[in-house]
């Protein structure tokens, strides 16, 4: 780093312990949770996803992530009513990079269904992938701690495909 010559000895050790604990805390994070995308334990990262989900997603999952009335039965044009993203819905089924795939790229293209009909908007172009992953995270982190766990194990199953 150019800037490494004008800091005192000491900063230099503080920079080093502050890039080894980093550093661990990484690997603790990836040997919980080998190749995850979503970061429920990253307060930063869940309060970015929060805002985003009141602004982007609240109108059709719900404020409090509860989805709409009757979301298990198609409307007159075929459509699904949008399902809850908390632990009473269908969301913690899916392994990360599809629920990053389903908001990114549309359902149709998620479930290589290309002529399904769908309300669910994609967002490709309207939210950063980093967007997504928060959002995303936001809604992990308000699972119980067993339906988390659960969703790590579809995470990590689908990996090893
Ligand atoms: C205009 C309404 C609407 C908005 C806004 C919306 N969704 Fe959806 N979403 C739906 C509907 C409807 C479905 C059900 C799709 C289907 O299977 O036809 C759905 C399904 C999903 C699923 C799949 C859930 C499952 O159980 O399979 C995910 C993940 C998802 N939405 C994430 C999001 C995120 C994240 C946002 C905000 C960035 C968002 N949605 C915004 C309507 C919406």
């Amino acid at each position: 780093m150019v800037t490494a010559s004008v800091i005192p000895a000491q900063a230099g050790t503080q920079g080093f312990r502050i890039a080894l604990l980093l550093s661990l805390l990484l690997l603790a994070g990836c040997d919980r949770n080998p190749g995850s995308l979503l970061r429920p334990d990253d307060p930063q990262v869940v309060a970015r996803g929060q805002a985003i989900y009141a602004a982007h997603c609240a109108a059709c999952h719900g404020a409090r992530l509860e989805g709409q009335a009757n979301w298990h039965e198609r409307d007159a044009s075929g459509r699904l009513p949008a399902p809850p993203h908390d632990a009473s819905g269908h969301t913690w089924h899916h392994p990360d990079q599809v629920l990053f795939d389903i908001t990114k790229y549309g359902v149709a293209r998620a479930a290589k269904m290309p002529d399904y009909v769908t309300a669910m908007p994609k967002y490709e172009g309207v939210l950063a992938d980093a967007d997504i992953v928060a959002v995303l995270s936001f809604i992990k982190a308000q699972w119980p701690a067993a339906v988390r766990a659960q969703q790590d194990e579809v995470t990590r199953a689908a990996q090893r495909q």
